[in-house]
């Protein structure tokens, strides 16, 4: 059977041209892309991941000169947040031009948008006229794909093309902001931190457990959930509650847990965050296929990329 994974960049831009669906790799996660300025294109998209179309989608851009082409209104700081971290995991909410479609907003007055950092996807955008939009290339309400193999496992049936760029380099999803009467709010945590943020503009707010906050219709309390029941705290106290279960265990650098006949997944084994965040979805991917009732999570220090750990890990333990 021939794949439709591949390394061919005009093959991508053509199936995009003709108003397909492609994934893409960005240093987050993968996104199912379509032209974002074609409606029916982008409908394909809500079809494929089965996502309601309540929840708007992140529209990607080749450059900073292209944003106002979609945005208006932008202030000053949203410029200073461009220059300093595009490309790159942040996607900033702006303002729309109706030139976008209000099925990408979800009929919300802003859009989303961001600068993905990764050479083919960057390339990819220069040889098209339009900008792509994307979510994550999972089923709604599942694990993010991080490779192009995760890709095609569950959705090779509904795509034309899947654009391999290898693993993602952070390996969790864009930081999204806004901006509420002067103040840089965060959305969603991510791959830029409340810190590199905070260095940048001095105060910032964050809102990101607002479940029922149209602002951010996607951070849903349910997300990036395995089939098998997960649960975050400290790995010895889980033990006790859950070690009659047959348990895989989920953790950080894994020093500090007891020998044990349970498998054991460890995110870094040097204590090094981005990388304990780059593996975290495949490592997810990895024991949700395994032989277990109860994947016990190691919550991490709230610190850094941890944040983001945190919040993808309690999602992850919410059953929808
Ligand atoms: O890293 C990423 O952001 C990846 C890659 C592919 O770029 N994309 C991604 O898309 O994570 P998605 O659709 O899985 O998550 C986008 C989130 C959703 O929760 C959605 O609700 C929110 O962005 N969003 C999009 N447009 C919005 C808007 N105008 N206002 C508020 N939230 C918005
Ligand atoms: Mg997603």
């Amino acid at each position: 059977m021939s794949s439709i994974i591949g390394t061919n960049l005009q093959t991508a831009a053509e199936f995009l041209k003709a108003g397909k669906l492609v994934g893409i790799p960005t240093e987050t996660v993968y996104g199912l892309a379509a032209n974002a300025l074609d409606e029916n294109a982008v409908m394909q998209i809500f079809k494929a991941k089965n996502r309601p179309v309540f929840d708007p989608l992140i529209v990607h851009i080749s450059s900073t000169k292209e944003v106002e082409k979609y945005a208006m209104e932008i202030p000053d700081v949203a410029f200073a947040l461009m220059e300093k971290f595009w490309p790159g995991p942040l996607t900033i909410l702006l303002k729309k031009k109706s030139i976008i479609p209000d099925l990408v907003t979800s009929g919300l007055d802003t859009v989303a948008i961001r600068v993905p950092n990764h050479p083919l996807t960057l390339e990819l955008l220069n040889a098209i006229d339009f900008p792509l939009a994307a979510p994550s290339a999972n089923p709604f309400g599942y694990i993010s794909p991080t490779t192009a193999q995760h890709v095609a496992d569950q959705l090779s049936d509904k795509i034309s093309y899947i654009l391999d760029g290898g693993a993602c380099k952070v390996g969790i999803e864009s930081t999204i902001v806004g901006f509420e009467d002067g103040v840089l709010v965060v959305y969603r945590l991510g791959g830029t931190t409340i810190d590199q943020l905070k260095n940048l503009v001095g105060e910032v707010r964050v809102e990101v457990n607002s479940a029922s906050d149209p602002r951010a219709p996607g951070m849903m309390i349910s997300h990036y959930a395995p089939s098998i029941p997960l649960y975050l705290g400290t790995i010895s106290q889980l033990l006790k509650e859950h070690g009659n279960k047959q348990v895989a265990i989920l953790c950080f650098t894994g020093n500090e847990i007891p020998e044990t006949e349970n498998v054991i997944y460890k995110l870094s084994p040097i204590g090094n965050m981005d990388e304990a965040a780059r593996n975290l979805f495949s490592a997810l991917r990895e024991l949700d296929h395994s032989n277990v009732n109860a994947i016990l999570a190691e919550k991490f220090p709230n610190e850094g990329m941890g944040n983001a750990i945190n919040d993808r890990l309690l999602r992850a333990s919410v059953r929808a």
